[in-house]
């Protein structure tokens, strides 16, 4: 049985906690696109931790844990992960990396820096857009090359050797010196050298073994750089349609495809945001929610939730269920809104619109429904939830087309309704 953890508007709905949950019963965790952008959190045994490239598997013993050639790996950043989470769970963790996943250089984070693209898109500033550039360019260095470090030094070479050509006037560009850059990733990869390799049939063979494997999605569908609100996106797909092709299997069997969305709207970065709330009520949703990056600490920008963006990421991913998440987050709000349609220069348009710049133009059109004042942080089955609760949680499933599976009430995972996938 496979499961795939998608995330349905622009990140951070909480994949991570879901992922965890599920993650208990799996014999494999992927992650399947993206890098150490992600920022996902996880509380186990009662600790908390932000993980961003490695598998929520490795948090469990029987569990192997591998990051798909679709993925863009930093070295120094999985080192510390895979030792944060050793000395947590009192054993080294099964990591399997894709020869094929290509490699965040220094450079790469440096580059991000002297184009600029921090502070025009809003991103992590992780070096994930360079080194996506570098692997469609045919420039960039994989996993794989650090089983043969000759093959490895070569490329830097030609890398670096092109870099200081395009930069002559940057100083720290003028001073990589490549040597340095083969021993630092030598020295970070050791640990995991014997478990580099074809991650492909690793994977393929556990699903055709029938083994419980569970992909963990990064991002989410809004940030797709193909179907996302471009030029606003991330470098790479989010959704469940490039997970074939970063895991390297066409149409994988994943029967559950679960959504993850947050009962409100957030988002980090620039561009378009319809539903956001630059007032009293965002201000409390970012409070209650705790909407701050996990990966960079900025402050998330908050909104009621977008159902006609909703629609639209479900019908990308084919998403099987709902997972909906900090439904907690909106106790105490008299009334709660919900997006229904947009208002586009005077037309109601009830599709999402492909550009950011037509998204930018959509005003949201709402309906209305009663909120409620319960807490609801420790309801763990749904009758129990407030009617006004429930009649929102109907309301997205009737905006979605998709049933909830899962309800999530906090943070932490006994605070889960799961109503089977
Ligand atoms: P991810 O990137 O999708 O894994 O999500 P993040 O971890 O970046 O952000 C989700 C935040 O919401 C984290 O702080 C989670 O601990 C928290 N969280 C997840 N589910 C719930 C929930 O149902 N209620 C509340 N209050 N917090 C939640
Ligand atoms: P998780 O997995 C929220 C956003 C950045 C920026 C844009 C491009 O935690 O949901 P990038 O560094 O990828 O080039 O930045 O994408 N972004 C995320 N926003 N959650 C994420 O991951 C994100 N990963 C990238 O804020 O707007
Ligand atoms: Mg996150």
């Amino acid at each position: 049985m496979a499961t795939a953890v998608l995330g349905l508007q622009w990140g951070d709905e909480g994949k991570g906690k879901i992922t965890h949950l599920l993650a208990r019963d799996a014999d494999m965790v992927v992650r399947f696109n993206g890098g150490p952008n992600a920022g996902h959190t996880v509380i186990d045994r009662g600790k908390k931790f932000g993980t961003h490239l490695i598998p929520a598997g490795a948090f469990y013993s029987d569990t192997e844990s591998v990051l798909a050639g679709g993925t863009v790996i930093d070295l120094s950043v999985l080192r510390e992960e895979i030792d944060v989470i050793a000395a947590h769970v009192g054993e080294w963790p099964s990591v399997f990396v894709a020869e094929n996943a290509h490699l965040i250089l220094p450079y790469h984070r440096l580059l991000e820096e002297l184009e600029g693209s921090g502070s025009r898109f809003g991103t992590t500033r992780r070096g994930i857009g360079p080194t996506y550039r570098d692997k469609a360019m045919h420039i960039g260095v994989r996993a794989g090359d650090l089983l043969r470090p000759d093959v490895l030094r070569t490329r830097l070479q030609w890398r670096v050797n092109l870099l200081k050509r395009s930069w002559p006037d940057a100083e720290e560009i003028q001073a990589i010196e490549v040597e340095g850059l083969v021993n630092e990733a030598m020295d970070r990869a050791e640990p995991i050298l014997g478990s580099i390799g074809d991650a492909a049939t690793r994977i393929g063979e556990a699903l055709d073994r029938g083994k419980n494997v569970l992909f963990e999605g990064a991002q989410g569908a809004l940030l797709d750089v193909d179907h996302g609100t471009y030029p606003y996106v991330t470098s790479s797909p989010t959704t469940f349609a490039g997970l074939g092709q970063s895991i390297g299997i066409p149409c994988p069997d994943v029967e559950h495809r679960l959504g993850i969305a947050k009962a409100y709207t957030t988002r980090v970065g620039a561009g378009p945001f319809p539903t956001e709330l630059c007032d009293d009520t965002g201000e409390r949703l970012q409070r209650a929610g705790g909407e701050f990056g996990v990966t960079t600490g900025r402050p998330r920008r908050c909104g009621w939730l977008d159902g006609v963006a909703l629609r639209y990421a479900v019908r990308l991913n084919g998403a099987t269920s709902l997972a909906l998440t900090k439904l907690d987050v909106l106790s105490g709000i008299g009334t709660v809104r919900v997006c229904v349609a947009y208002d586009c220069d005077g037309r109601t348009r009830t599709s999402f619109p492909l550009s950011g710049d037509v998204l930018e133009c959509c005003r949201p059109v709402y309906e209305e429904m009663d909120g409620w004042d319960e807490s609801i942080d420790a309801v763990t089955c749904l009758e129990e939830l407030p009617s006004q609760a429930r009649a929102y949680v109907e309301r997205v499933e009737s905006i979605a087309g998709i049933p909830a599976s899962i309800v999530s009430t906090g943070p932490a995972p006994e605070q889960t309704i799961v109503r089977g996938l």
